[in-house]
């Protein structure tokens, strides 16, 4: 499996940060999905995902948490490990969890240096505006790409008061603005928009320079984010934003039923594999 070329444009045989500056450019969709495990990332980078994101949202989606808040920067550098061996085109970004970068820039310097060195992370992503730019200006300047993330950051959700829909009203418009504007002024590569208005969103995308990648944003944003097991049908339940483009669910169940059915008639494991001798 390949990744597709489009238009004449050359694929890169590895994302960088560059790329996708050039795809905003371009007008041309960045495509991103999480994966917080090894054979999910080789499968997308196969597939020809431009980036993958190793998202807190393994929390809730992995390791059963009610919500992204527990989840530990031990945990996401496994999964981020793991994530990176995988991925031979995508630009892997690693998620900095609560706790690990708030408190001051030299906290998510030495967090994102785990999630680089150990992880094998390209960048990392974290969520705040204004008052995030010390922390994206130092990782900046030491080498360490930032992804920014504004609109419901699920990490403030105990503040925020909930899954709730950002950017609406004057003021909150403003706010976030103001947020991606200073993002982008202190060095972040990209900013993901989660669950804010559509005109909200696409205002931003216009103004900035560096691209916006949305999940609930719209579609006027440079490119779009799922959570894995939204994108390809696991779980009974998504976000209104999200969409599951296929039906993995129903396929492992089917599989784990034959298998089981077959261990159970005495039909698995046949001749074919079994060592004689
Ligand atoms: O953790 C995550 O997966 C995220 C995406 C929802 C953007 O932050």
């Amino acid at each position: 499996m390949n990744a597709t070329p489009t238009d004449g444009v050359p694929v890169p045989s590895r994302v960088r940060v560059h790329h996708l500056r050039e795809m905003k450019a371009r007008g041309e969709k960045i495509v991103m999905l999480t994966a917080y495990d090894f054979p999910t990332a080789r499968i997308f980078d196969e597939a020809g995902v431009d980036t993958i994101l190793v998202g807190d949202s393994m929390g809730n989606n992995m390791l059963g948490y009610d919500s992204t808040l527990p989840v530990t920067l031990d945990e996401l550098v496994v999964a981020t490990r793991s994530v990176s061996r995988a991925a031979k085109r995508a630009f892997v970004i690693a998620d900095l969890p609560f706790g690990s970068y708030e408190a001051s820039p030299q906290q998510a310097h030495a967090s994102a240096l785990r999630l680089i060195k150990e992880g094998g992370a390209s960048a990392v992503k974290l969520e705040g505006g204004r008052a995030m730019t010390e922390q994206v200006r130092l990782l900046t300047s030491s080498g360490i790409p930032v992804v920014g993330h504004l609109g419901f950051t699920p990490q403030s959700e105990n503040t925020i008061g909930g899954m709730r829909v950002q950017g609406r009203g004057h003021d909150a418009e403003e706010s976030l603005v103001a947020d991606a504007k200073a993002l982008q002024d202190a060095g972040a590569c990209a900013i993901v928009l989660e669950m804010m208005t559509a005109p909200v969103a696409a205002r931003i995308t216009e103004i900035l320079e560096i691209p916006t990648i949305g999940i609930g944003a719209g579609a006027e944003c440079d490119g779009q984010v799922l959570v894995w097991t939204d994108a390809v049908g696991i779980g009974d339940w998504r976000p209104r934003f999200a969409k599951a483009f296929g039906n993995v669910e129903e396929e492992m169940f089917r599989s784990a039923r034959r298998y089981s059915a077959a261990v159970r008639d005495g039909v698995f494991p046949g001749p074919e594999h079994t060592y004689e001798s």
